[in-house]
């Protein structure tokens, strides 16, 4: 990031000058009437912070760590495909970047350059995503690749049976490079879990399942052993009406309890809208001026007592934080209830 970019909006905005029109709409657009997308954001619209006062937090540490790796803070960066449509780099870009600020990035299947070269490119730790575009045996001999180019976990994407009709792109005629030529995308509708497990068992590596929005499918994927619940509808670009990924947390939180790591789609970092970068995980967000201030609001009002009494609302955002950030927490002993959640009309006002 340039030192020149004091606030969110300008890297938006810079963003938004440097892509064309067709990349901006693949990069910003949901599935068919952007429903999901926008409960996404409005889910956050109706929590509204308490934040409490008179708390010491001149000295707090936001870093924590995830599958046993240092974070600076606890965010990370979502997998992301195609993009060397964004960026000449393209998946290497994300991988210095995310080295270079302390985090740890997730490598999709369907962006450039190679598994391979990405994972040469930095020595810092790395999550491989797997999208399915073959049977057992593809699956396996891609894993093969991952253990060899020394990924330190495996990443299953299981949001959707299909590619969603998504009429920001329909608009321009654009397609991602690598949905011109698959053939290969009826696979991803043929995933059960006895083929998760498959490729479970194969990895041997701590195992992510994306895309999880029920409680009872969080709750089959922990009895097959999964170790991290990763709850998340795709940004709202496949599933359309579904919930607001916030909206679906408190469940599986609930089923999930605390021993199992919960991320939310609060860890990922969102593209577009500034606020929604903040709100939707207050503790977590990229520009450093942000993260002072809100690291702060965030640290001062945990409360780790209330953490098994409260499966709402409360729950719902505190659960992954607890997971991440819990231990150091409790030092500060603060313990208000910090989010509430407020009508339509104070949500719009
Ligand atoms: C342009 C773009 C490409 C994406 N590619 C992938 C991908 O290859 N694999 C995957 O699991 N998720 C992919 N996602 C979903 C993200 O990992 C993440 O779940 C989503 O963007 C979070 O929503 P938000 O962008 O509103 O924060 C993609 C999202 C975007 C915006």
């Amino acid at each position: 990031m340039g030192l020149d970019f004091v606030t969110n909006q300008e890297i938006i905005q810079a963003a938004r000058k440097n892509l064309t029109q067709d990349i901006w709409d693949y990069l910003s657009g949901g599935a068919e009437s952007e429903t999901t997308m926008r409960r996404n954001r409005l889910g956050f619209d109706y929590l509204a912070l308490r934040p409490r006062v008179c708390v010491d937090v001149s000295k707090i540490d936001t870093a924590t760590t995830f599958l046993g790796q240092k974070l600076r803070i606890p965010v990370m960066m979502a997998p992301i495909g195609s993009l060397q449509t964004i960026t000449p780099e393209g998946g290497v870009a994300v991988a210095k970047a995310a080295k270079e600020f302390g985090t740890m990035n997730f490598v999709s299947s369907v962006t450039q350059p190679s598994l391979e070269e990405i994972a040469a490119s930095t020595d810092h730790p790395k999550i491989f995503q797997l999208y399915i575009r073959g049977g057992l045996d593809w699956c396996k001999e891609i894993i093969d690749r991952v253990l060899k180019a020394g990924y330190i976990g495996v990443c299953l994407t299981v949001d959707t049976a299909h590619y969603s009709r998504r009429e920001r792109q329909m608009m321009n005629r654009y397609l991602p490079p690598n949905k011109r030529t698959e053939t290969s995308r009826h696979y991803q509708g043929m995933l059960t879990w006895e083929l998760m497990a498959a490729i479970k068992k194969h990895a041997g590596l701590p195992f992510i399942l994306k895309g999880v929005a029920t409680a009872e499918d969080a709750k089959i994927a922990l009895d097959y052993g999964v170790d991290v619940i990763y709850v998340s509808n795709h940004g709202g670009r496949q599933l359309d009406h579904g919930r607001g990924t916030i909206d679906a947390l408190p469940e599986i939180a609930e089923v999930a309890d605390a021993p199992v790591a919960l991320r939310a789609q609060a860890v990922e970092l969102r593209h577009e809208t500034p606020e929604a970068l903040v709100l939707e995980d207050f503790r977590l967000v990229a520009a450093p001026a942000f993260e002072v201030e809100l690291a702060r609001l965030a640290l001062r009002s945990q409360g780790l007592e209330e953490r098994r009494a409260h499966f709402g609302v409360d729950r719902a955002l505190f659960a992954p934080d607890v997971e991440v950030a819990g231990c150091d927490l409790l030092e500060f002993g603060v313990r208000p209830r910090f989010v509430h959640r407020i009508t339509w009309r104070q949500a719009t006002s």
